[in-house]
């Protein structure tokens, strides 16, 4: 892993994976490949643009030519695949970029990764490896008393957000399996922690609560997610990169599932003890149900911690303050966002 590519850095979680592997790997380039659309922000980056092994390319991963030219100009040996359409909401008002980003942009890398790695038919340069950071939302939805999502279960995508992101897989697994193209993928459960854009659960409610907004709780709030602090995630990614097999998917999560309900909950309380009592449970608002709300998601994680050792670090109380806080000390960069585009978006959203 000398020259590593990594789509979508400008993102929550792709922020915080090139500021793990630079602080993991000295002999390393990371090419930050990200298209800057209304979820990348290069604040997210700050301390590290001017670190001598960092490089980042405005471009789209749709961009065939683009890519090509900057797997060349840097002999890229590793793409760690973050870019995406990330939120449900969003897929449902609109899947289009969905298909566009995760669909086609994935294909477009796998091919001209293809065409760059390969020596002969079916046979590449050593030591070349293309991960695809998936997610467990490609299983579905699980019942309560339902077994956690295992590496085996089948794909039941439910989302046009999920639907596009079970088929990028699909695409990976083709690439392995029609032409030994030497490619993993991972699927993480939610992800919580520093730089996520305040669409998202966590974030929206440290935003809302800060501004005395309501809450908006989607059904009943009983909806559970299978939360995990980034950096493990991060981890997980890293230790896939070094040590996974290719053409293998490994599942990642903690164990650590809540209901929506029960994060408002912790995080009102927080607040409401050591930042302002006037954070109270009162900015509850239930509101209309997602379309299609998946009920519960759950990993199997046994997988990547008896072939990889990975276990994850951070134990949800620990990672939930850290996370509070670390909104509560970036403020302006909170603001930044919601001042922007995003008053538009939360007014379509949340106001119909
Ligand atoms: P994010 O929305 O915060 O960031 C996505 C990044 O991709 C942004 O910087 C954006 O500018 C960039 N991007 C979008 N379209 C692009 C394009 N066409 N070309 C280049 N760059 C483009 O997303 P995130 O939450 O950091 O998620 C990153 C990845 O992890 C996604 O693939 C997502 O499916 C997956 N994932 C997320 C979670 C989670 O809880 N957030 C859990 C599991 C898996
Ligand atoms: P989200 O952060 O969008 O992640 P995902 O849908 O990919 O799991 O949402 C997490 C959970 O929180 C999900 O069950 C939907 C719920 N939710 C709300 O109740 N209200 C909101 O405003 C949002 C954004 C999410």
């Amino acid at each position: 892993m000398k020259n590593v590519i990594v789509t979508g850095g400008a993102g929550f979680i792709g922020s915080n994976f090139i500021r793990y592997i630079l602080e993991k790997e000295n002999n390393i380039k990371v090419i930050n490949v990200d298209k800057l659309t209304y979820a990348g922000n290069l604040e997210n980056l700050k301390d590290i643009e001017s670190n001598s092994n960092y490089i980042f390319k405005r471009v789209d991963i749709c961009d065939r030519d683009a890519i090509e030219k900057i797997m060349i100009e840097y002999d890229v040996d590793t793409i760690v695949n973050f870019a995406a359409e990330s939120h449900v909401d969003r897929s449902i008002e609109d899947p289009t970029e969905f298909l566009n980003t995760n669909i086609k942009g994935t294909q477009v890398l796998l091919d001209v990764a293809k065409k760059l790695w390969t020596e002969s038919e079916n046979k590449y340069r050593d030591n070349v490896r293309y991960l695809q950071v998936s997610t467990d939302e490609v299983y579905g939805s699980l019942n309560i008393d339902d077994e956690c999502f295992s590496e085996m279960t089948p794909l039941n995508p439910h989302s046009p957000y999920s639907a596009s992101k079970a088929s990028a897989d699909m695409f990976v697994k083709a690439y392995f399996d029609t032409y030994g193209f030497p490619a993993m993928i991972t699927r993480c459960s939610n992800n919580y922690g520093p730089y996520q854009f305040p669409e998202k659960f966590i974030p929206l409610i440290m935003n809302n609560c800060l501004k005395h907004k309501n809450i908006p709780v989607y059904g009943d709030g009983k909806n559970v997610r299978d939360w995990l602090y980034v950096e493990d995630h991060c981890d997980a990614i890293y230790q896939a990169l070094k040590n996974g097999k290719i053409g293998e998917v490994y599942n990642v999560g903690g164990h650590n599932e809540r209901e929506n309900i029960q994060i408002v909950k912790i995080i009102i309380d927080y607040l409401n003890k050591n930042v302002d009592s006037s954070i109270t449970e009162d900015l509850i608002t239930y509101v209309k149900d997602r379309k299609g709300h998946d009920r519960r998601y759950g990993i199997n994680p046994e997988k990547i911690h008896n072939e990889l050792n990975w276990l994850p670090k951070t134990k949800f109380e620990d990672g939930i303050v850290k996370t509070i806080e670390w909104y509560l000390n970036n403020q302006d960069w909170l603001d930044n966002i919601v001042n922007g585009d995003y008053a538009n978006y939360y007014q379509k959203m949340y106001n119909k």
